[in-house]
Order: structure tokens, then sequence, then C-alpha cells
């Protein structure tokens, strides 16, 4: 029963075809979409949370997260070229596992695209109150109208966060009305975001406030933090993995790329490259400058990121400069160091590119969605297109709401920790599917073949699962609640209403 209506590939195939895309996307164009999908909070804001986690063993978290990305990504190539279609690890697991298996991986990818959507607009809030509200307008706002309770991790005198609330409901808006991001305006803003934390490396790497002191200790919290704490480099790894997510938007556009053997894994395996070292030397620079220890504990373990005593500790007048409790951690550091002007920008940069993270991101909530419908496991009203629009708006203005609810009363570090339990699940349902339909589908052509997959597919299993398992215990519970939480609509409704299930299946017609 678990593996059983697993949906022929030669629908999916066929359903495929029926809507083949121009191939028109070279290599560097995909490079440009994955690095445009993954920089945002990640680096931008949840550098705090890292250092608090690992000190500057940040640094080894960014590379340990980029390498289990990388290997993640590799196995993404192959299906992602050899079923081009939407729904992306959903429909993967469909045609390869079956309809439970697909649901359950459906409902973890509302935590990577919708939770993670709420994450960047938290963060997103961070810059705009500090930067543009309170550097460039003096106004102050105050913590019950800019962050989450403290009782759920957020800051003293916290109720609601409303920026995060009205870019949330704005780019649900955008998402209504039709508006996708075009290739040109991606390229500004990576250009943007890519010059900004090249300023930043440029200035803070050569400085003179940069001192290899500031290194030692280099794992304050040991490797391993213990399990459950989501402390220590593999603990850090764990969060700023979000600093990745995203990249697996590069496969979703395979069906577009030209000669996609080639181009999809370069663009995939550029982007996480590019981007993992731009990662760990933003770290480096943020670290040498003005430090990165984590506040500790009495128990001498780094008190917990996101928790009620961190944000307590904050408040401290010592801890004031401290990087660890910065909400906008890359301009916080050029202002400690002397740049204001220039943390200034970097905060305006982050202020103008997070958006299009949300878009991209919230955009690829409702295309699950719609997928999850139209085979019947949520009601087919949802993937109503509206008539002028030409949206699937119904879906749309429900992920957005639910979205900026989220947003509203969690702070970034839970966000990202939850988008995060759910992605890995994903990706690792991935890496099971390429490995299955090499034996179920050993003859379909492939574009693009993981190497050595014998080993890349258990490599992409077990990263996934050490990741996990290295989150804080909340955050871990969060999945399989979640999961219980599916389970129960699917045993309820989607079972029953499933096309696959009642023998509504688009076949390919005889030839
Ligand atoms: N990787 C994306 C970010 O860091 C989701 O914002």
């Amino acid at each position: 029963m678990i593996f059983g209506r697993v949906k022929p590939l030669d629908a999916i195939l066929a359903t495929a075809e029926k809507k083949s895309l121009h191939r028109t996307l070279g290599w560097f164009q995909l490079t440009l979409f994955g690095i445009g999908c993954v920089i945002g909070t990640g680096i931008f804001v949840l550098t705090a949370a890292g250092a608090q986690k690992a000190g500057p063993g940040l640094m080894l978290a960014f590379a340990i997260a980029g390498a289990i990305c990388i290997v993640a990504a590799l196995c993404y190539a192959e299906i992602a070229a050899m079923i081009p279609v939407a729904g992306s690890a959903y429909t993967y697991t469909y045609s390869t596992m079956g309809e439970l298996l697909a649901w359950t991986v459906g409902w973890a990818l509302i935590l990577e695209y919708a939770v993670a959507a709420s994450a960047v607009a938290v963060g997103w809030s961070g810059y705009f109150t500090g930067t543009i509200l309170n550097q460039f307008m003096g106004i102050h706002l105050p913590a019950w109208l800019s962050a989450a309770p403290l009782a759920l991790g957020g800051a003293p005198g916290g109720f609601i966060n409303l920026p995060a609330i009205v870019i949330a409901l704005l780019i649900t808006w955008l998402l209504m009305i039709g508006t996708t991001e075009s290739a040109r305006v991606n390229a500004v803003l990576v250009a943007i975001k890519v010059t900004a934390l090249s300023a930043f490396v440029a200035l803070t790497l050569p400085s003179d406030y940069f001192s290899t002191d500031r290194f030692n200790p280099f794992l304050p919290a040991g490797v391993f933090g213990g399990f459950g704490t989501g402390v220590g480099a593999v603990g850090a790894a764990a969060t700023i993995f979000f600093a990745y997510v995203g990249f697996d938007a590069v496969s979703t556009a395979a069906e577009e790329t030209k000669n996609p053997q080639r181009n999809v894994p370069i663009g995939l395996i550029g982007s996480l490259l590019f981007c993992t070292v731009f990662y760990i030397l933003v770290a480096a620079g943020a670290i040498g400058t003005i430090g990165g220890q984590p506040i500790m504990g009495p128990n001498g373990i780094p008190f917990p990121a996101g928790s009620e005593e961190l944000a307590r500790q904050c408040a401290l007048p010592q801890h004031k400069d401290a990087l660890v409790c910065s909400g906008e951690a890359l301009a916080h550091v050029l202002r400690v160091i002397g740049w204001s002007g220039v943390g200034n920008l970097l905060g305006i940069a982050a202020f103008v590119a997070l958006p299009s993270v949300i878009l991209i991101l919230m955009f690829g909530q409702t295309r699950i969605f719609f997928v999850m419908s139209r085979d019947g496991l949520l009601p087919e009203r949802l993937s109503t297109v509206h008539p002028k629009w030409k949206t699937p708006h119904i879906v749309t203005a429900m992920t957005g709401v639910g979205v900026a609810f989220a947003a509203a009363f969690l702070p970034v570090g839970q966000l990202a920790d939850i988008a995060n339990a759910g992605t890995l699940y994903a990706f690792m349902m991935v890496a099971i599917a390429v490995m299955i339909l090499r034996r179920t589908a050993a003859h379909q052509p492939r574009s693009f073949r993981t190497p050595v997959l014998w080993l890349v597919g258990p490599l992409t299993i077990l990263g996934c699962v050490f990741l996990f398992f290295n989150l804080p215990s909340a955050a871990m519970l969060v999945l399989p609640v979640w999961g219980a939480i599916g389970l129960v609509i699917y045993f309820g409704y989607s079972r029953s209403h499933s096309h696959l299930g009642r023998g509504i299946v688009e076949v390919p017609e005889a030839h």
C-alpha cells in the first residue's frame, strides 16, 4: 500500500510533451538564475544565527552544507532533465514510489517553499526596519510591530512582524496579477547582490580590523554540539543550509535549456560552487573583523539561536555590537568597522533584492499546489485559473496568507530550520527516485546522467539525514507532526479524490 499507485512515467512524459517549451537557456543564464534564487536571507541575515551556533566554525558549516547541496544537485540534474515537468520532487516521487509518498513529499515541499518564503520575508523585515526606517528615515518601529513574540524566540516586547506581513502580501498580489520575474530583472538583482557581497569581502578581509586571533577558538561549541541542540559546526550547517535552498529551481528550467546534458549540471553546480566560495569569504570577513564568538550559556553551550535567553542577552549593552545579535548581520559588520555608508548601501541591496527570492519561492509553492490539485489530491477548485490574470489566484492567495501568518509570529532562524527540515526530506526522496529510475526505466533516454550515482546517491541521502538530525529538536519535530497532519488529509480527502486512484490518467495516444 505504501508504494501503491505509481503514476506511469509515460503519462507524466506525455503531459510534459504537450507543453514542451522552447529551448533557449544556456549555461550562463541558468547559473545566473540559480544565483538569483539562492543568495538571500541565508547569507544576509542567518550569518548571525550560524555564528551563534558554531562561532568561527561557521566557515566550515558553509562548506559542509554546500558539499551536501552539490551532491543533491547532481541527483536533481539527472531527474530534472529526464522528467522535465512541474512539481519537481513531488512528481518524481509519484512516478517512482507511488502516491502516498509523493503526497508526503508535496506536503514537505510546503515547508521548503512557503515557510522559506516566510523566513526570507522576516529577513527582509530586519533590513527594512534597520536600514530604511532607522538609518534613512530616523523612524524606530517599536518591537511589538517589528518582531515575533519573545515567547516564540522573538525580541523582548515583540508581538507581530508587520513589515514581514506587508512584503508577503505585496508579493502575493504581484503573483496574483501575473508577475513573474524576467531574466533581465533577475540579472540586475544578481548583479546587485553580488556587488554588495563583493564590496563586503573587499572591505572586511583586507581591513585593519581583521585579525586572525578572532578565529580562535575556531570551534567553541565543537563539531557536534549534541543531539537536538542544533549547535556546533554541523548544527550551524543544518541552519545555514538555508542559504543554498532554491538551487532546485534551476532543475525546473531543464525543459527550457539548450543542450541540458551539459548546461543543467553546469548551471546547478556552477551556481552552488560560486555561492559556497562567496559565503565562506563573507563569513571570514565578518568574523575576522568584529568576531563571531557565540554567547555562551551557564553550561558552556551557546544559547540557542532564536531563544528567549539569547534575546535577553542581546538586549544587554555589552552585546550591542555582537555579530550574533544583529538582525542585519552584514550591514552591521560594515557599520561597526566604520563603513556606515557602504553598510547602508548593502542594506538597500538586501531591501531591493530579497523580495525576488520571496517571489521565486512563493511561485514555486503555488505551482506545487497547482500540480497536486490537478492530480486530484487537493480540491480542483484550487487550480482554477483567473480569467483575466491567467494565474492560479486561489492557491496564490491561500499561500500568501499562510506565508504572511508564519512571518508575523516566528523569528527568521526558526522558520529557516523548519524550511530546512522539509527541504532535506524532499532532497533525500529525489536521490532515492533517481536510483530507482536507473533500474525501472533503465532505457529511458537521459540527457544527463549523475556521475557515479552508486556513490553520489547514497551520499546525498546520508548527508540529508545527517543534517536533519543536527537541527534543533523543535525543528526536527515539526516534520513528523506536519507529516501526520498531511496523512490525515490524505486519507480523509486526497486518497478518494485522486485522479490516478479513480482511473483518470493521461496516457500517450497510440502512434
Ligand atoms: N537560499 C535562499 C535564501 O538564503 C532561500 O534566502
